[in-house]
């Protein structure tokens, strides 16, 4: 549940009472919280919301934002939470977007958030044929796509990052990357029901991916979690 009231003293002003609904407090305690800390090994806290909050820009683009956790937590932080940021938010489906957007505003409620349905292994749509970004951040995200060909998504979105803009992104990897039987079988479950679809996902295809996108490409590996940053997207390509 999220409610937006318009504050009518005070035109453009947004007072955004944000209440979780009960999945995205399950989405936050059991992906962000239990999964990547205890099963693909890689903690929120310390890694993914540091890494987030390092190269994001004051134009922003995240793209599959479920909750809006990653923003919500980076805009809370002093300075952030009065800043005049601007971000836009992708996702496949309206519902993620809508609730991310009011969980965004009231935290930070100075932030423009523009939100735009679309499917990240498709072309941009007009809305954001235009726009350029100085980072876009893809948070596990692949992960959830399922397809060979979803790594096409860099070439498709490269275009909207500024010349000195910066990709960055994290993403859970396929069995061959599991760091004990317990992940191994516990991703192997994911990919049998339909929750993942990263079986074959691996660090290398990754980093050709990105690196046929981009000049340069840096990767970590955090448990069995890929971590990306990726700058200079190659223009003629
Ligand atoms: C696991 S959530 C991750 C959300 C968030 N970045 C995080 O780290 O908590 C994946 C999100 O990506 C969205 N998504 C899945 N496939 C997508 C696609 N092809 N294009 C755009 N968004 C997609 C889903 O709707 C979901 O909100
Ligand atoms: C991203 O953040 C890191 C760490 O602060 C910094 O070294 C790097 O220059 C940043 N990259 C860009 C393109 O802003
Ligand atoms: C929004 O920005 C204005 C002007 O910079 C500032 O005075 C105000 O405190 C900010 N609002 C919040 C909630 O931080
Ligand atoms: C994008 O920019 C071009 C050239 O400035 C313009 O003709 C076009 O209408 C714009 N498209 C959108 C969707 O704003």
């Amino acid at each position: 549940m999220y409610t937006t009231i318009q504050n009518n003293q005070t035109p453009g002003l947004y007072t955004t009472i944000y209440t979780p609904t009960f999945l995205s407090i399950i989405y936050d305690v059991v992906v962000l919280r239990f999964n990547l800390r205890y099963m693909w090994r890689c903690r929120t806290d310390t890694v993914l919301e540091p890494f987030f909050a390092e190269n994001l820009s004051r134009r922003h683009l995240d793209i599959g934002v479920a909750t809006g956790y990653f923003p919500a937590v980076a805009f809370s932080r002093p300075f952030r939470a009065e800043a005049k940021h601007s971000i836009t938010l992708v996702d496949l489906n309206p519902d993620p977007l809508n609730a991310a957007k009011a969980r965004i505003l009231s935290k930070a409620s100075n932030t423009t958030v523009e939100t735009i349905v679309a499917d990240v292994t498709e072309p941009p749509p007009k809305a954001l044929q235009n726009s350029t970004f100085d980072s876009i951040s893809m948070f596990n995200l692949f992960h959830c796509i399922p397809g060979s060909d979803k790594l096409k998504a860099f070439r498709l979105y490269k275009d909207l990052l500024a010349d000195g803009g910066v990709l960055t992104g994290c993403t859970v990897l396929g069995g061959s990357h599991a760091t004990n039987w317990f992940n191994y079988l516990y991703v192997k479950l994911y990919n049998r029901v339909g929750i993942f679809h990263n079986w074959n996902d691996k660090k290398e295809d990754f980093e050709r991916a990105l690196e046929e996108n981009f000049e340069e490409v840096e990767t970590t590996l955090v448990g069995m979690t890929l971590l990306f940053r990726a700058t200079k997207p190659r223009r003629f390509c």
